[in-house]
Order: structure tokens, then sequence, then C-alpha cells
């Protein structure tokens, strides 16, 4: 089952056959909402939004463990991340979509990992590529089907928010090699890596970021 994490701008999907939805409880407190399960066509869905329904949960404070536990025990065998972010690159400007091949994480006082230690030994999941082949090969196919002009491989930069950067900030970032900028991407990615959930991000870039 496919698993869609929503973000700004994404609060519900249009073309979503909505079953039901469930209130899901985990042992990190509660996802960002009820999840939602339906169908698109023939693949069976749970989409969440992670900032809320109403939008209302600023990236600093998204239960990404509980969102990522409760798509998990919900049956959820790959996860599409939709996000918005901020244009670094100079092709990556608003409108265009971006399936990125890395992250560089700047986040910061989140909850980052299950491991709370004491209850086994401490594991260090490898993370060298931090999305998955073939969810990326997937959305970039159907992307192209579809006739999406979308663009293969970028390094996503994930801030700490909620407000956005300096022109300076977005500078170093550039420096070291980012390309988009966004709040969510971490520790979510991670997360999904720790329970062994194929992951990969579709970024839709709303705005140039700053300086840019
Ligand atoms: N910076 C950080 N996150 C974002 C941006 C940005 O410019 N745009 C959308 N998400």
């Amino acid at each position: 089952m496919l698993g869609i994490i929503g973000g700004s701008g994404l609060t519900q999907l249009a073309n979503l056959d909505v079953s039901h939805r469930e209130v899901v409880r985990t042992p990190y407190g509660e996802p960002s909402g009820p999840l939602t399960f339906g169908r698109i066509g023939c693949q069976d869905v749970v989409f969440v939004a992670r900032h809320g329904y109403g939008h209302t949960i600023p990236p600093h404070l998204v239960n990404y463990r509980a969102n990522i536990h409760a798509l998990e025990t919900s049956g959820v065998t790959q996860i599409v991340s939709v996000a918005s972010v901020g244009g670094i690159r100079g092709d990556l400007g608003p409108g265009a979509l971006v399936v990125p091949h890395q992250i560089i994480d700047y986040t910061w006082g989140r909850e980052m990992t299950f491991q709370s230690g004491g209850d086994g030994p401490v594991i260090h999941v490898d993370f060298t590529d931090p999305y998955d082949a073939a969810v990326r090969q997937l959305l970039l196919d159907v992307s192209r089907r579809i006739g999406e002009d979308v663009i293969d491989g970028a390094v996503y930069a994930t801030t700490q928010g909620p407000r956005l950067e300096t022109a300076a900030e977005i500078d170093r970032l550039q420096r070291d090699g980012a390309d988009i900028v966004g709040m969510t991407g971490m520790p979510e990615a991670g997360l999904a890596r720790e329970l062994d959930m194929p992951y990969a991000a579709l970024c839709v870039v709303s705005n140039w970021a700053a300086g840019r």
C-alpha cells in the first residue's frame, strides 16, 4: 500500500476515493491528523497531511515519528512525500517539479530517531542514499508519463524554520551543495529509513530561496 504525506498546499487529494478515516495512536503520540484511507484508480492509498488538515502544525512541531510509525502500522509499504521547497539552483524556479536524490540536514531539536536508548543495541542505519531508488524512479516515470517536466536529482537542504532563511544562509547552503531548501525533509526521511520503509520525495518549488 502506498502512503502519501502531503505538504503545504496538499491537505487533501482531489482524486482520492476515500473509504474511511482512522485516528491512529502510536507509542510516539498522535500523527498530524487522522489517516485517510482510499484508492486512486486501482492503487490503495493512505494519506496524511503533514501540517494537519487545517495546516496548523509548523515544520518544527510536526510529529514525524508518529506519522511514519502510523503509516507503517497501517500496512504502508512505500511512502511518497510531497513537499514545497524554495529554489536555490538557477534552473529550479517556481513551478519546477523535482525528485531530490540527496539531503543535508540543518534541523535541530527535533525528535529524529525511533531509538530511545536502553532497549537494545544501537543501530546505525545506512543513509548514504537517503531516498529509495525504486520509489524515485516511479515518481519520475509517472510524472513523465503524464507530461510533467520533472527534474531528476537535487540536494535538498532541510532548515529548521518556521522562518525563511536569510540571503547569507542561502549562500551558505549553496556553497554546501544544496539545490533546494525546505523545512520538512528531515527527520522524516531518516525515520522512514530506520523502519526500512522505501521513501522518496516529490518537491514542488514554490518560490526562489531568499536572495535568489
Ligand atoms: N525556505 C525553506 N522552506 C521552504 C521555502 C524556502 O524558501 N519555500 C518552501 N519551503
